[in-house]
């Protein structure tokens, strides 16, 4: 399939396997992937290892200078470094996770990181993941995609992916986790999750990832008239 240059924009819940499909699509296409949500991640080790941020979640204005010295970058295979330092397992941490929203809410954070993805996203060709991708960060993008799933799934898929990485979660502890920041990151006051009026909705509840790469290429061939 022969796909023009353009943006593909992927918002939508957490655990609803956004950062999996954009990274096949991205793949399939032969386009860069770009997950935002790594950076939102990034920044919040950062602000736990200079303790930048407290066990209620309060972040100290501090965050905001400290931003100046921090080098967040992603290698060529998409993986997220701190300086010279790979920090593509901690990221996923419970703890990073249950910090991250808090975090992604600062308006600051947000500008910070909106920077970074405006350079990343100048060459085209991207497929980029996040909360407010289309609705904020490139709203022109050409082609816009939500994604949702059950709770439940989700849930399941959250609890596979910490016990995969040797973490013991409690499913409830889980299930907390998630409507907290589905919570926050939809009621927050700078760029909220939503859903953008032009943008397609895949729930992913009951597919595999054949099915989501042939509904992508379904939708794109549709979209772009293409053969
Ligand atoms: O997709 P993820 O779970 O790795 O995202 C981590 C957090 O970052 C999520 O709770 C919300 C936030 N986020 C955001 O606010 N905007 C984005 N574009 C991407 C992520």
């Amino acid at each position: 399939m022969n796909i023009p240059d353009i943006i593909i924009a992927i918002d939508g819940y957490s655990s609803t396997g956004k950062s999996s499909f954009a990274r096949k699509a991205a793949a399939r296409f032969g386009f860069l992937y770009l997950d935002s949500g790594a950076l939102y991640r990034g920044v919040t080790l950062f602000a736990r290892e200079e303790m930048l941020i407290n066990r209620l979640n309060k972040v100290n204005p501090a965050l905001e200078k400290a931003l100046e010295n921090l080098d967040l970058h992603f290698s060529a295979d998409g993986r997220l470094f701190m300086g010279p330092r790979c920090i593509e397992q901690e990221i996923r941490s419970l703890e990073v996770s249950s910090q991250v929203s808090p975090i992604a809410a600062v308006p600051y954070v947000r500008h910070w990181v909106d920077d970074k993805l405006h350079e990343f996203g100048r060459r085209g060709r991207i497929v980029m993941d996040g909360r407010d991708i289309g609705t904020a960060v490139f709203p022109n993008a050409e082609l816009k995609i939500f994604m949702t799933a059950s709770e439940e799934v989700r849930a399941r898929r959250r609890y596979d992916e910490l016990c995969a990485k040797g973490e013991k979660p409690l499913l409830e502890e889980v299930v907390k986790n998630l409507r907290e920041r589905d919570y926050i990151d939809s009621h927050r006051e700078t760029a909220p999750l939503r859903r953008a009026d032009d943008a397609f909705v895949l729930d992913n509840s009951e597919m595999g990832f054949d099915e989501e790469l042939a509904w992508i290429q379904g939708v794109i061939q549709g979209k772009f008239s293409i053969l």
